[in-house]
C-alpha cells in the first residue's frame, strides 16, 4: 500500500492512525487537509512528511483564485501554515524550500497554469528523489549488515516514514534481498506506538521475520546477547552528527554503547542539517498529554495526571557508530566527513 499517491488535483493518504487495524484512505484535496494530516500525524516520518508537504504545496496554488501578481505572496501563506505543522523533521522545511525555490525560479512565467504545472513537478520530483535515494541508502546499509543479524529498530523508519522502500527498514530490505538472514527486533515506541503498529505490520506484510518488545526490552535483549546491530531513522542530524529522532532513540544508544553493539543511523542527506552547530539546536516537538494518558480514547493513566510529552530526543553523536545516507556511510568525525559528502553526487 501505498504512503501517499498524487491523483492530479489531490493527494492520497494512507491513515497511519488506522493502522494496523484498518488500512483507509484519505483524500486530500487542499493545503489545510495535508497541514492537518501530518499534524495529526495520519501522515508521519521524516521524508514521508516533505514529500506530502510538497504536494500540499502544489495543493495551494491549484486551488489559487486570485491573479498572477498575487500568487507569490498567498503561497508564503501557504508555506507557513505547512511549516507550522511539526517542528523537528527537517525534511518538511527542506521540501518546502524546494518549492519555494521553484515558484521563485517561475517568476517570469505568466501563466497560471504553467506555474502550477511546475510546481506539481517539483513535488513529485521530490517523491521521486526519495524512492531512488531509499533504494541507494539500502545498498550501503547492506554492506555493514553481516550474513545472519538481529537488528534492532525504533520507531517507523520503513515504507510508511518514506515515499517507498524506508530507511532503517530499507536498509533491512536491502539485506534481506542480497540473501541475508535477517531478523528485526521492533520496538513498541511509546507513546504512539509507531514499532508496534507499524513497523511489525509492514514488515509482516513483507514476510520479514519481525519480533516485537516494549521499550523497556531493549536492554535485556542486548545482555542476553540477542541483538546484532541497532538501525534507527532521524529527524534531524546536526553539523556534528548529533541526531533528533523518535524519543526512546538516546537510550538505546546508550545501551548499544554500553554492550559494544553498532549503532546506525539511517537517513537520507536531506535530513542532515548543517544549520545547526549541535543538537542543542534542535527544536524538539511536544505534544498533547493524552497521547501518553489514552491509547485511541481509552484511559491508561489518572485523566488529570500532569504529562511530560517530548516526541524526538537527540543521540549525542558520540554513540554513533555510523550514518548511512544514500551517498555512502558517513563515519566519525562527523563535522568534517558531511562537508565531504554533501559536494558528492548520489
Ligand atoms: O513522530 P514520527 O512518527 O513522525 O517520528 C518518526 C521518526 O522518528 C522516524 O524514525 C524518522 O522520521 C525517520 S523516518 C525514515
Amino acid at each position: 500500500m501505498k504512503t501517499i499517491e498524487w491523483l492530479g488535483d489531490s493527494l492520497r493518504i494512507l491513515d497511519q492512525t488506522k493502522l494496523p487495524v484498518e488500512s483507509v484512505y484519505l483524500w486530500t484535496k487542499s493545503y489545510e487537509d495535508v497541514a492537518g494530516a501530518i499534524e495529526h500525524m495520519q501522515v508521519r516520518g521524516a521524508p514521508a512528511i516533505g514529500a506530502t508537504a510538497a504536494y500540499g504545496f502544489a495543493l495551494g496554488a491549484l486551488a489559487y483564485e486570485g491573479s498572477r501578481e498575487g500568487l507569490d505572496a498567498y503561497m508564503e501563506k501557504v508555506s507557513a501554515r505547512l511549516e507550522s505543522t511539526r517542528p523537528t523533521a527537517v525534511n518538511l522545511f527542506w521540501a518546502l524550500r524546494r518549492m519555494q525555490d521553484t515558484l521563485r525560479e517561475a517568476r517570469s512565467v505568466e501563466d497560471l497554469a504553467e506555474v502550477r504545472k511546475l510546481l506539481v513537478q517539483e513535488a513529485d520530483k521530490i517523491a521521486d528523489d526519495d524512492r531512488r535515494m531509499n533504494r541507494l541508502l539500502g545498498e550501503h546499509g547492506n554492506a555493514l549488515v553481516p550474513p545472519k543479524a538481529a537488528i534492532l529498530t525504533h520507531c517507523n523508519a520503513g515504507s510508511l516514514a518514506t515515499v517507498d522502500y524506508g530507511t532503517a527498514l530499507g536498509v533491512v530490505r536491502a539485506a534481506v534481498a542480497a540473501g541475508k538472514e535477517i531478523k528485526v527486533y521492533a520496538d513498541e515506541t511509546r507513546p504512539f506506538l509507531q514499532g508496534a503498529r507499524l513497523t511489525a505490520w509492514e514488515l509482516m506484510q513483507d514476510g520479514i521475520p519481525v519480533t516485537l518488545i516494549a521499550d523497556n526490552m531493549a536492554g535485556f535483549l542486548m545482555q542476553q546477547g540477542k541483538v546484532d546491530l541497532v538501525i534507527v531513522g532521524a529527524d534531524r542530524i546536526a553539523a556534528n552528527g548529533d541526531t533528533a529522532n523518535k524519543i526512546g532513540t538516546y537510550s538505546l544508544a546508550v545501551l548499544a554503547h554500553v554492550h559494544g553493539i553498532p549503532f546506525y543511523v539511517a537517513a537520507p542527506t536531506s535530513t542532515i542539517d548543517l544549520k545547526m552547530a549541535g543538537g542543542q539546536d534542535i527544536p524538539i516537538e511536544e505534544r498533547a498529554g493524552k497521547e501518553i494518558r489514552e491509547f485511541r480514547g481509552i484511559p491508561v493513566a489518572p485523566a488529570d495526571v500532569p504529562v511530560y510529552n517530548p516526541a524526538f530526543d537527540v543521540t549525542p553523536a558520540k554513540y554513533i557508530t555510523g550514518i548511512i545516507s544514500e551517498k555512502g556511510v558517513v563515519s566519525p568525525p562527523y563535522s568534517v566527513n558531511f562537508l565531504k559528502i554533501m559536494v558528492r553526487p548520489s
